[in-house]
């Protein structure tokens, strides 16, 4: 049988404060950790030719954490960016960051805004951070850019081609692997999530590893992609539902 297309992967890194917890250390070591899982996942993708990665690094939602955790990871994601940026670029990759960031500090923006600006021209891999993301805010992020765009009246309906292409990130994920043990989506891509195949691997964030990756990766070359039809269709050809 031959090998399906996988062109874009997006995770939910879940279990970092588990991982830590394991250890009797600070939730904040197991963010750490974290970190690097995300330099090796993002190498072995672009080494397996993986087109996107999509990583769900802070939800809408993890605001209800106490300052402290909400400070460290914040803090983290800026010395992170900062620290691996040279690396990434010479490896091609092309950083893109979705969310609402218009919250973050100057120095996390101006982070985020280097990053983007000195990978414009990449062709690697294309590696999306959602940091202050959710589903629903996407789609009413979006809703929002078409109002602001059209003159609307009574006549004009908002069609399901202009959301789509309204998105933070209009490419719909081959494959969702989600660590930690959790099967749920947490406000995650909820659109774009519509025909994804879902994988759950019961391993901690700072655990997964190469391995794990092909694994989710064999789970999904035995998925029979139908989109509500009969047969089999290639996720290519497939222009969306
Ligand atoms: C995922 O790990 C990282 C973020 C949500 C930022 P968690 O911090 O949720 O770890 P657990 O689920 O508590 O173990
Ligand atoms: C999902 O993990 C969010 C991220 C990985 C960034 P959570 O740990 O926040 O999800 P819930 O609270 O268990 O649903
Ligand atoms: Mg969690």
């Amino acid at each position: 049988m031959s090998k399906k297309s996988i062109n874009h992967i997006s995770i939910i890194m879940d279990g970092n404060g588990r991982w830590a917890n394991m250890r009797n250390m600070p939730r904040a070591f197991g963010h750490r950790e974290g970190i690097k899982s995300i330099d090796k996942i993002v190498k072995a993708c672009s080494v397996r030719q993986i087109t996107q990665l999509t990583l769900f690094a802070f939800s809408s939602e993890n605001w209800n954490r106490p300052d402290y955790e909400v400070r460290v990871l914040l803090k983290l994601f800026e010395d992170s960016i900062n620290k691996y940026l040279i690396d990434l670029n010479k490896n091609n990759v092309k950083l893109n960051f979705v969310g609402d960031l218009s919250v973050f500090s100057k120095n996390l923006q101006a982070s985020v805004k280097n990053a983007i600006n000195l990978t414009i021209s990449n062709t690697g891999l294309k590696l999306n951070f959602a940091i202050n993301y959710g589903g629903k805010w996407d789609i009413v992020n979006s809703v929002n850019k078409i109002i602001n765009e059209k003159k609307f009246n009574d006549k004009t309906n908002i069609t399901l081609e202009d959301i789509e292409k309204n998105l933070s990130i209009t490419d719909a994920p081959d494959l969702l692997i989600r660590t930690g043990g959790e099967r749920r989506l947490s406000n995650f891509m909820l659109w774009q999530h519509a025909y994804t195949e879902l994988y759950f691997a019961d391993c901690l964030w700072p655990d997964f590893s190469e391995k794990e990756l092909d694994r989710a990766i064999e789970f999904y070359q035995d998925r029979i992609r139908k989109f509500g039809s009969l047969i089999e269709v290639n996720s290519d050809l497939k222009k969306d539902a």
